[in-house]
């Protein structure tokens, strides 16, 4: 399997359930359509593919993990049009078109994020009992729920939001990767590995790798802001430096800051190997990575 396929079907899945939830919503309707813009327009589908990929990798059949994957996306969506409002990043582009409050004004851009998140964990409750049992389906919402939260995604973006104008220390800017970005890929990662069942030493495993993840992705993010044009990235480029933000790259400097990236590259493929992990996947996921950090 290829990430093009994986994105096709999480695509399809997406599809399918916004449909089915958004039946008969009536003086709603305009909620739905905001929620299903952001979500639908697509992005690199990274935290679906590789929840599904570390499932498959365990032995799950994908499809099952299907709306696991969907939940993620979902999950991704609210944090993506959250962090464009005016009063957080103040971003007019996300993924190629004008972002969510630009198109549905920031009050629904608001309701449609806070009614993501809840859509998500809907989807886990209602999907997931055919196929996991009761106890592992309210562990995974718990996860879900975690992440989304003051103790996951808005824990980092609080941090984030107080670092601006501000010279923070390093361990600061570690906590804000790790929760801003890296909350959704652990939970992506650990709930396909709960998904398929694997040991508590592997999902410890899992966990490290799934937490050196989200901070070389986010390594990754901060250089690509710096080093690719607003067409090539889908969003403003330059925009933490405009916003002053604190990033790898303002504390570390661009060439550092790829050295770091690099790094933590080659820690999570020891990480895999211990793990005995072979998977193409990973390696396009990589390989598309480092590609635009080399740019
Ligand atoms: C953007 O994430 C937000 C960050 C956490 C850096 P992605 O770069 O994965 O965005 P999409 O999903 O591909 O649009
Ligand atoms: C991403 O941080 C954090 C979340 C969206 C939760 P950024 O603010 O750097 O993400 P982009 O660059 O706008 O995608
Ligand atoms: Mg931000
Ligand atoms: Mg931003
Ligand atoms: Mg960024």
């Amino acid at each position: 399997m290829k990430i093009d396929e994986y994105k096709i079907l999480i695509q399809e899945s997406l599809k399918k359930y916004f449909d089915e939830y958004s039946r008969n919503s009536s003086y709603s309707s305009e909620i739905w359509e905001s929620m299903a813009y952001t979500t639908l327009l697509g992005g690199k589908r990274l935290r679906a593919v590789m929840c599904l990929e570390i499932a498959k990798l365990f032995g799950a059949d994908i499809n099952d993990v299907m709306p696991l994957a969907c939940s993620l996306e979902i999950m991704h969506a609210y944090s993506l049009i959250h962090d464009d409002l005016p009063s957080m990043d103040n971003d007019d582009i996300r993924r190629g078109k004008p972002s969510n409050h630009k198109v549905f004004g920031e009050a629904i851009a608001t309701l449609a994020g806070d009614a993501l998140i809840s859509f998500g964990a809907q989807l886990i409750i209602d999907k997931m009992p055919k196929y996991i049992s009761p106890e592992c389906t309210l562990d995974i919402v718990r996860d879900y729920l975690l992440c989304a939260g003051a103790k996951g995604i808005v824990a980092g973006q609080c941090a984030d939001i107080k670092a601006e104008n501000k010279q923070i220390n390093i361990e600061n800017l570690k906590y804000i990767h790790k929760y801003k970005t890296g909350a959704l890929f652990k939970c992506a990662i650990l709930m396909g590995g709960k998904f398929a069942k694997v040991n508590k030493e592997i999902l410890t495993k899992l966990a490290l790798y799934a937490d050196n993840f989200g901070v070389l992705f986010q390594v990754y993010d901060d250089i690509i802001d710096c080093i690719l044009t607003t067409d090539e990235l889908g969003k403003t480029a330059g925009k933490d430096k405009l916003e002053n933000k604190m990033t790898y790259v303002s504390v570390y400097g661009l060439d550092k800051a790829k050295n770091i990236f690099y790094s933590l590259v080659d820690e999570n493929y020891a990480i895999l190997e211990e793990l005995n992990i072979k998977s193409e996947v990973f390696d396009e996921i990589y390989g598309m990575l480092i590609k635009k950090v080399k740019k």
